[in-house]
């Protein structure tokens, strides 16, 4: 659905099936971020003059317009990143390294990307915390295991909401629940959820959370990081510098401003902002619900049609609330699969998709990856089987 709205689309035969490292981008997006730079170029909150004023409105907008997106409380608790590695890393070394003391227990999956795997093991070796695992059970995370993995050292359970390889979607409700009975908080990296399920941080209790701009439709470059206020009143800030002080003298004194600013030192990511905003509007105006069942029904039918092919083997075929499938051509190097559908203009991703551990879970290191957005149809999956179908060749077709 919705075609019509994504210039790359009208332009090409492309089929594009790589969500899950980045969205195309609606017209609307190119053409904000195309207006920032040719009608109304300014820096934002930094200027008295009319193009100046124009920006801060829209920047400021952006911030509203997210903070009711995922049901926020307050706009202060909405800070602009660069994505959702830095959003993780701002949460994990601007307050987990402050807080967590040596022993002290974090719980994170064998699915999670590298930016909620990594800076906790630099933590792990900093400060002497312990990354500890809660088992999967068929690659998923229930209920059971959380209880059973939390001991009275664990202070911290960090997850994906959707992980990007597998797709499989974690209760997030349900899992904050339990940290908060046991005085755990609870780190969300929604960067797979965002732009195919509703978030609401208040009802799912999240303390902190991480998500991209790119992977929801606007510009690369831009993200979102969340924090209860009471959390995030104490993260510390990376980056000092303009716009998150409030005064300085020679002496050495400072005082920094209050939230959101006083996370975003330098001049922001203007454009991005801006761009985002429009992609909120416009996801907003289809309906997250109504994308997550035509997502849904299109995974279905996916999963219907790779079962015909007894040369496919797919890993995921249970996790049907995500788009994402995850499959390899038996006996095919999952890259050598991506490089045969690109000859047809078919994008898919292949390999470990950052998620190194995963292959302990998997028994396989390598995969191609379809991540399906609501401008893909059943058209293009019947392209894709049939370019599979014809795939007998394919050493021929690649060399
Ligand atoms: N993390 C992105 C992906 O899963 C890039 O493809």
């Amino acid at each position: 659905m919705n075609r019509e709205d994504f210039p790359i689309l009208s332009n090409s035969n492309l089929i594009y099936f790589d969500n899950g490292a980045t969205t195309l981008k609606p017209k609307c997006v190119v053409d904000i971020v195309n207006d920032y730079n040719t009608k109304f170029t300014a820096n934002a909150h930094r200027g008295d003059y009319k193009n100046s004023l124009t920006v801060d409105t829209l920047y400021d907008n952006t911030r509203d317009k997210i903070k009711d997106f995922i049901n926020a409380k307050e706009r202060s608790e909405i800070v602009f990143t660069s994505g959702t590695t830095e959003g993780m890393n701002m949460i994990i070394f601007g307050y987990f390294a402050n807080v967590l003391k040596k022993d002290d227990e974090v719980l994170i999956t064998e699915s999670e990307h590298a930016s909620n795997v990594l800076p906790w093991f630099v933590l792990q070796e900093r400060i002497g915390i312990k990354v500890k695992y809660i088992e999967l059970s068929n690659n998923e995370v229930v209920m059971d295991n959380v209880v059973k993995a939390i001991n009275d050292k664990t202070k911290v359970i960090s997850l994906a909401h959707i992980t990007n390889v597998i797709g499989d979607v974690r209760d997030i409700k349900a899992i904050s629940k339990v940290c908060h009975e046991n005085n755990i908080l609870i780190v969300v990296d929604a960067a797979q959820s965002v732009a195919h399920k509703k978030i609401n941080v208040v009802d799912m209790d999240i303390d902190f959370m991480a998500f991209s701009g790119h992977k929801l439709y606007g510009p690369t470059g831009i993200g979102v990081l969340y924090g209860k206020f009471d959390l995030l009143k104490d993260l510390v800030p990376r980056d000092y510098g303009g716009g998150m002080n409030a005064v300085f003298n020679k002496d050495g004194y400072v005082e920094l401003k209050d939230l959101p600013d006083k996370l975003e030192a330098g001049t922001p990511n203007i454009e991005g902002v801006i761009g985002l905003c429009a992609s909120i509007k416009y996801l907003n105006s289809i309906g997250i619900d109504k994308i997550s069942d035509y997502e849904h029904s299109l995974r279905a039918y996916l999963i219907e049609r790779l079962e015909e092919l007894d040369f496919v083997t797919v890993y995921n075929k249970g996790n049907v609330d995500s788009s994402i499938v995850a499959f390899n051509i038996k006996g095919v190097f999952s890259q050598d699969t991506a490089i045969y559908l690109d000859k047809y203009n078919i994008c898919v991703r292949a390999g470990n998709h950052c998620a190194k551990i995963l292959k302990n879970v998997f028994n396989v290191a390598n995969t191609c990856r379809i991540s399906l957005s609501f401008y893909n149809t059943k058209e293009e999956i019947d392209l894709l089987i049939n370019v599979l179908k014809n795939s007998k060749n394919i050493w021929e077709e690649i060399l």
